[in-house]
């Protein structure tokens, strides 16, 4: 029986985003001794308030509840946060440079300052997502200069697989923990760190653990935007798309996860991580040619919403479209990437007048967005519009009282991004109702719109 899953640790985070917020309170929440760093002092000192620098559902209780203990605590000083740590974990941005390649200058940075003021053996896990070979070659540049110092690192990459919005919940309960380095003894004894929350441990190298990540969202992505090409098919066949899901899902070998039609994915890791991918194999001589699919179908998926606009309200020029969510999922304020974004900038081009709503993402919009109204719920954003748009399918959202929408719009079209409502039922509230790859009445969308003209001009 191993002794060490009960031992508290010394673990210092570098980055609290969130990757490194979660990371963080989740250890600090087992007894282990915890120190946050981040390079943006507005945020460690929001967080030595008890205010979190980004919403998760669970977060807050956890970071204060520790912080409180003494379990948990925040600095900018490298020179506080690495002496005596026994894992540094690097959980630091790794944004899309110019050609879709991984920018390393936060990580390069992070690495520098790590071995600047290491003062005994420690671990650097590396959870954020780098391209393949980032960790033999921070390994060999740590080590190096570690021997110098007469100091000795590890290096272990640990991919992080959770998903924002249940953040807290993936972490404490992982479908696995992948681990790659070198040295098996560094990997080991960052498996102790997880074996209380899994037994689903896979130890390989530090190449294939980052090619995991990589893979595993791509995958992920790739079916996504495998529903939503099949959604554009449904469409022009009459066919219902939801239900296409739902008996592809239930056979085993397929899975009914990511196989929902929408406006395609977003957030801060499926766009940048298929980038990526793709500038790794191409600048290996490959034509990654699925992967550059995945990304066509996904940018495609955001322009239908405004060919269904055109479609049925002629130009867009004046009239008043409602966005109802800006997140790029729910449970999050994250933006990045945010299918909202995309329609903001796409309508405000064809001239339309915006208004937005969104339960916990407004602050972030409203710094990225010019131009929009930003309200205080689905109603306002309703009222007097000609169409609002659902894009993100909070739970707020998907009770919503139609009769009182219906009453409150211009013209009364409801565009249901994430196909949250039943079309026949929207069709009897009275709205003009498209969903993604479900026809109305059993049709095409040619049917449906002259079913709905049928419907206006009954309606006179
Ligand atoms: N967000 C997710 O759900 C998720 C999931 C899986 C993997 N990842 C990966 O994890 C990494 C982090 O993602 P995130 O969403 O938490 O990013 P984030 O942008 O929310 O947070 C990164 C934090 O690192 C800080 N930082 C930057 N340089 C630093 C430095 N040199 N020293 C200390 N702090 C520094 C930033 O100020 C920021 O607070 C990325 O590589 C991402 O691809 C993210």
């Amino acid at each position: 029986m191993r002794h060490a899953l009960f031992l508290m640790r010394r673990i210092t985070v570098i980055g609290v985003g969130y990757v490194g917020l979660v990371t963080g309170a989740c250890f600090a929440d087992l007894g282990n001794r915890v120190i946050c760093l981040d390079v943006i002092p507005e945020k460690i000192e929001k967080l030595k308030r008890g205010e979190m620098p980004i919403y998760e559902p669970g977060l807050e209780e956890m970071v204060q509840r520790n912080y409180a203990a003494g379990r948990l605590s925040f600095t900018i000083d490298y020179a506080e946060a690495i002496p005596n740590a026994e894992y540094i974990f690097v959980a630091v941005g790794t944004p899309s440079g110019v050609d879709g390649e991984a920018d390393l200058k936060y990580i390069r940075n992070a690495v520098e300052n790590i071995a600047a003021h290491l003062d005994s053996y420690a671990i650097i896990v590396n959870r954020s997502t780098v391209p393949v070979g980032t960790g033999d070659s921070t390994a060999q540049t740590l080590i190096e200069r570690g021997k110098k110092q007469g100091i000795d690192f590890q290096v272990v990459s640990n991919p992080e697989f959770t998903r924002e919005g249940s953040a807290m919940y993936d972490f404490l309960n992982p479908d696995r923990v992948v681990l790659g380095s070198v040295d098996p003894d560094a990997a080991e004894a960052v498996a102790d760190l997880y074996r209380v929350f899994t037994k689903n441990i896979l130890i390989t190298d530090l190449r294939t653990a980052e090619m995991i990540k990589y893979a595993s969202n791509a995958f992920l992505a790739m079916k996504i935007s495998f529903i939503n090409e099949i959604a554009s098919i449904c469409e022009k066949l009459g066919a219902d798309v939801k239900m296409v899901a739902t008996g592809m899902g239930q056979d085993q070998r397929i899975g009914a996860a990511f196989l929902h039609a929408g406006l395609g994915f977003g957030g801060s890791c499926f766009p940048k991580d298929v980038k990526a991918l793709m500038y790794m194999a191409e600048v290996n001589g490959l034509h990654p040619q699925l992967l550059r699919a995945v990304m066509d179908i996904n940018r495609d998926q955001r322009r239908r919403m405004i060919l269904h606009l055109r479609d049925l309200l002629g130009t867009l020029r004046g009239k008043t479209i409602g966005l109802l969510g800006l997140a790029f999922k729910p449970n999050t304020d994250d933006i990045r990437e945010a299918a909202a974004i995309d329609l903001a900038h796409m309508l405000a081009n064809e001239g339309a007048n915006l208004r937005a709503y969104d339960p916990v993402a407004m602050d972030n919009a409203q710094r990225l967005l010019d131009g929009v109204r930003f309200c205080n719920d689905a109603y306002e954003v309703a009222a007097g519009a000609d169409a609002v748009i659902l894009v993100t399918e909070w739970n707020e959202f998907k009770q919503l009282d139609m009769p009182r929408l219906f009453e409150s719009m211009r013209r009364k079209i409801f565009l249901d991004g994430r196909n949250v409502y039943e079309p026949s039922e929207m069709r009897a509230h009275g709205f003009e109702y498209r969903g993604i790859g479900r026809p109305l009445n059993g049709g095409t969308v040619e049917h449906a719109r002259h079913a709905e003209e049928a419907v206006l001009a009954r309606a006179g």
